[in-house]
Formats: C-alpha cells, sequence, structure tokens
C-alpha cells in the first residue's frame, strides 16, 4: 500500500473516512502519519487508532518559517508518498510544498474557483448560490488555487443554515476526497500546464 501522510485541525470526519478506507482489505492506501496545527478531536481520533501524530502549533516556533520547516521534517520522517489537507485550517509554507511538491491534495468545502478560504461555505451561502460542493485540488502556493482533480455537486436548499449546507457538503467530501486519494494511490496524476487528471 501506498503511504499517506493527513494533516487535519477539525474534527476529524474527513480523516475518519480515509482511515476507514486505509483498513480496508484492499485499501490501496496506509496512513503513516496524521499532524496537526492545535489540539483537536482529529488528533485523538487518530491515537485512538494508533496512528502516529505530529503536532506543530504555530505559537510553538518564534516564526511561519521555522512551524513551516519543523512541519516539513517531521512529515517527511514518515515518508509519505502523497498527502492529504483533510480540514487543515493553515496555509501551507514554501519548505513543505518544495519537498512534496505536486504531492499534496486538498479538501475544500465548495466548487472552486468560487469561494477559496476558510469561509467556503458561509460565504456561498451569503452570495445567494443555489449550488455549491466540494473540489479536491492539488496544493500550490495560493489559497485554494492548485489545479483541480474533482469536483462534486451540492444543491443549497432554502432553508440551508451554514452549519446544515456544510454538512451535506462533507458527507460527499468523505468520499470525494477517499475515492481520489485512492485513485492517486494506484494511477498517479498527470499535469499539464494548470490541468491535471488522473489517468
Ligand atoms: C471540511 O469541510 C473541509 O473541506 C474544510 O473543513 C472541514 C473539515 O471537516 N476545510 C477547509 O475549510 C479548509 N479551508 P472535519 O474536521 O469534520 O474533517
Amino acid at each position: 500500500t501506498v503511504p499517506v501522510a493527513v494533516l487535519a485541525s477539525g474534527t476529524g470526519s474527513l480523516l475518519t473516512a480515509l482511515l476507514d478506507a486505509a483498513e480496508a482489505d484492499s485499501a490501496a492506501f496506509d496512513v503513516v502519519a496524521v499532524a496537526v496545527d492545535r489540539d483537536c478531536r482529529a488528533a485523538e481520533l487518530a491515537a485512538q487508532r494508533g496512528i502516529a501524530v505530529i503536532t506543530c502549533r504555530l505559537g510553538d516556533y518564534p516564526d511561519r518559517g521555522a512551524w513551516d520547516r519543523a512541519l516539513t521534517e517531521q512529515t517527511a520522517a514518515f515518508a509519505p508518498e502523497w498527502v492529504a489537507t483533510a480540514g487543515f485550517m493553515k496555509i501551507l509554507g514554501p519548505a513543505f510544498l518544495d519537498r512534496f511538491a505536486g504531492r499534496v491534495v486538498n479538501s475544500h468545502p465548495a466548487l472552486l474557483p468560487a469561494f477559496p478560504g476558510a469561509h467556503g461555505v458561509a460565504d456561498a451561502l451569503a452570495y445567494g448560490v443555489k449550488v455549491t460542493g466540494t473540489t479536491v485540488h492539488l496544493v500550490d502556493g495560493g489559497v485554494d488555487t492548485g489545479p483541480i482533480l474533482a469536483q462534486t455537486p451540492v444543491a443549497v436548499e432554502p432553508d440551508d443554515t451554514e452549519e446544515t449546507l456544510h454538512e451535506r457538503i462533507k458527507q460527499v467530501e468523505r468520499v470525494l476526497l477517499t475515492d481520489v486519494v485512492t485513485a492517486l494511490a494506484t494511477r498517479g496524476v498527470v499535469t499539464d500546464g494548470r490541468k491535471a487528471q488522473i489517468p
């Protein structure tokens, strides 16, 4: 199986979907480490399953560069072939993106390039779109700007709140992210300029 590291900051429901998939008999990938930037449910869930947890808090380092290099080294120690960010609420730095160039995938709760950033669900709702969804993309130096690998639409209901909409998006995110990581582990990715395709 292909070694994958997962980065998370939150409740860890996307992480759980990845861990469940990795535990299946026919799994294409294995989660070798979970890195977090804060104490969070995702770290607890990983530890409960006996997965190595890397805790790298920005506040524990003199500056962002030192934090970036520490996260890079500690993640690289597990030699992941792919890195998946699953609700990781920090922007990855240049050291990390250089070390894992073209091998970091992110799951975002909106149909990029619409509504990038930390409030994709609230921003889509406030704009009044009738369809939003989720995007899995390769991570580059920008905020949610990397080549798109896969998307799933989700209809916005008239009575949706940020919470109800985000929960419906997360239901499809868990499936999409797991499917994409499986496909990457099995078949890799081909990039052509700003476009990416899993062959
Ligand atoms: C997911 O919806 C993910 O796309 C989003 O956080 C949620 C994590 O859920 N990530 C971002 O907004 C990153 N900018 P979880 O903690 O239940 O896995």
